[in-house]
């Protein structure tokens, strides 16, 4: 499928997806999420993908959803149309590690697309809020549910009524993005973690990515049941045999996903 409004680079097994609006700084209108939702799925479905890392230019990581297609909708339409619950479902869906690496803005729905990923890598030029209070709304796609469990419940509340941006610094020190780097290591360095990740075995990945993701939808008690029976289940794995052996041997391990 050809895009308009994103281009993909697969390498070294990893898909490298760029949203590709520049001029409304990569804003989400349904073409492009329709585009993104269709590159993922097939990512997703490509053996030749072990990792997805989604990323925009260096000004803006995506500005929101693009405010002018829905400033003509009125309730019943999107009410109706279920408007940005297909694309946020979908993106859920992924099973292969998302990584966000975050350049510029990450506003409205281009900081909700951002915590939909496994998680966010930013350059020290990034900037993350949730300002759809200053259009009369509320976020829509995870901003007021998402922001709160990573950042807490007073950042949450701050940035959703106040509708002020969080600079990189404070996203790092508030737990919403793992890592910081200069903008010009952005690219190499999600990169370089998505190519670690493609490395491993795919079923422990996978694994991994619906253990932790397990813990927001659960208790303690469930959650470490949960973990502790993938756990066990892994060591029906060949690759199971060939990490540990690997180590023992003191050599590279060679995953076969099996
Ligand atoms: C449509 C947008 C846009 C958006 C920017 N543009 N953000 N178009 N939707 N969300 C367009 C501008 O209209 C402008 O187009 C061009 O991109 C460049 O933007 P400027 O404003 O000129 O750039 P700058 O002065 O550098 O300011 C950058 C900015 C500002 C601070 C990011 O653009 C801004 O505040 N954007 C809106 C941010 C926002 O409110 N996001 C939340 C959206 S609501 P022209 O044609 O004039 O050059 C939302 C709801 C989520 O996300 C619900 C679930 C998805």
């Amino acid at each position: 499928m050809a895009y308009q409004n994103i281009n993909v680079e697969i390498s070294d097994n990893v898909a490298l997806i760029r949203l590709n609006r520049p001029d409304a700084l990569n804003a989400l209108n349904s073409k492009l999420l329709e585009e993104l939702t269709a590159a993922l799925a097939d990512a997703d479905g490509n053996d030749k993908v072990r990792c997805i890392v989604i990323t925009g230019s260096d000004k803006a990581f995506a500005a929101g959803a693009d405010i002018k297609e829905m400033s003509q909708k009125g309730f019943v339409e999107v009410y109706h149309d279920n408007l940005f619950a297909a694309p946020a479902a979908e993106i859920s869906e992924i099973r292969k590690p998302i990584i966000a690496a975050v350049s510029g803005y990450a506003l409205g729905g281009g900081c909700e697309l951002a915590m939909a990923c496994d998680f966010i890598i930013c350059a020290e030029n990034a900037k993350f809020g949730q300002p759809e209070i200053n259009l009369g709304v509320i976020a829509g796609i995870g901003g007021t549910q998402r922001l709160t469990r990573f950042v807490g419940k007073s950042k949450a509340m701050d940035m959703n009524l106040t509708g002020r941006f969080m600079d990189a610094e404070e996203a790092e020190r508030s737990g919403l993005v793992s890592r910081v780097v200069p903008a010009a290591k952005l690219i190499p360095e999600a990169m370089s973690a998505a190519k670690k990740i493609a490395e491993r075995s795919q079923i422990a990945v996978k694994a991994a990515k619906e253990a932790v993701n397990r813990s927001y939808e659960t208790t303690l008690q469930e959650g470490l049941q949960y973990e502790r029976r993938l756990f066990h289940a892994l060591f029906a794995t060949e690759d199971q045999k060939e990490g540990m052996a690997a180590f023992l041997e003191k050599r590279e391990p060679q995953f076969r996903d099996k």
